[in-house]
């Protein structure tokens, strides 16, 4: 009810938000059932603005007391088995009771914009730590991660690259508005800064030490001196990165499963790069787009970093 389908069927809107047709109903139900913890420390992100990568240190930061970064099962299972996303892992089969995540406090990963959380992430004091990424490298990861997948030639992406930017700068994307998933949560950190932190995937790519340590400070695991003389933190940086994570043998052949959709894991781990939409975009399209994101961001303080 209330669903308005475009894009061939594939996406549709629910409260102001486009999403997957099929991702409708495990969102549906983490808004409805999951029971949030104090404790819990949820990391929220649009895709392709750098999950993967705050997945690794988050459960690096948060696991580096009970095993050593050289015996990681990073370095065996990709981060987003490590770290579930809400939505797909426990609420796509309606089996959340069994699938309790085991790690104290409780790490979870989520897409759902702010207000479509479930009440009770709200209403509990449990702690988020956002990551977006300036929109036109987002959308160009997407893109590259829509053509590369399965699933979406067996749905067949067929937007040319002008057509789906239209659709980007329409606000319909998956997930999307983009502005509004990110204002979302910009406006919440504002509010509640000891609550939800926010990061920028340019940020870390300027320097991710300084970053690794505001994230484990944020998540009640700082480093002591004795672990920054032993050189803890640059060993996660280097476990995390994104050189060290591409050669992995399980994230060049494997396959993440999400329940609903199955991801190659290698399509996680691309350029990397602050800019590369510089690349594919012409000048009109920036131009309009331009327009488009000082209109929206105007007077939030929010502002984003387009190149290196
Ligand atoms: P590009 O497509 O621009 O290369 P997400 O993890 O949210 O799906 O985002 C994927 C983007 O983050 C891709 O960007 C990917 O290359 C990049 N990425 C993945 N793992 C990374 C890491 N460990 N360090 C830095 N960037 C990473």
């Amino acid at each position: 009810q209330g669903i308005n389908m475009v894009d061939g069927g594939r996406l549709c809107n629910y409260n102001n938000f486009w999403c997957r047709v099929r991702f409708l109903r495990p969102i549906l139900n983490s808004q409805k059932y999951f029971k949030a913890h104090d404790t819990d420390i949820i990391v929220p992100t649009l895709p392709k603005s750098g999950t993967t990568w705050l997945k690794a240190l988050t459960f690096s930061i948060l696991n580096r007391t009970i095993c050593s970064i050289n015996q990681s099962p990073l370095l065996t299972t990709n981060p987003h088995d490590l770290v579930p996303q809400l939505e797909l892992k426990f609420f796509a089969n309606l089996d959340h009771e069994k699938n309790i995540f085991p790690t104290s406090p409780r790490l979870y990963a989520t897409h759902v914009p702010y207000h479509l959380l479930s009440n009770s992430i709200h209403e509990s004091n449990c702690r988020m730590i956002y990551i977006c990424r300036n929109p036109l490298d987002y959308f160009i990861s997407y893109r590259f991660f829509l053509l590369e997948n399965e699933f979406e030639s067996e749905e067949k992406h067929s937007l040319s690259l002008e057509e789906s930017f239209d659709m980007f700068c329409r606000g319909i994307y998956p997930y999307g508005p983009f502005w509004d998933h990110v204002l979302g949560y910009w406006n919440a950190h504002l509010k509640n800064p000891d609550r939800v932190l926010f990061l920028k995937y340019e940020d870390l790519k300027e320097d991710i030490v300084l970053n690794v340590k505001k994230i484990a400070d944020f998540m009640g695991f700082g480093f002591s001196e004795d672990e920054e003389k032993r050189g803890v933190i640059e060993e996660i940086v280097k476990l995390c990165s994104l050189e060290n994570m591409k050669k992995l043998e399980v994230n060049k052949t494997g396959v993440f499963s999400g329940s609903v959709i199955e991801v190659k894991n290698c399509s996680f781990f691309r350029k990397g790069e602050v800019g590369d939409w510089a690349n594919y975009l012409t000048p009109e399209m920036i131009e309009r787009f331009d327009k488009i994101t000082e209109a929206k961001l105007q007077g939030s303080g929010l502002n984003f970093k387009y190149s290196d």
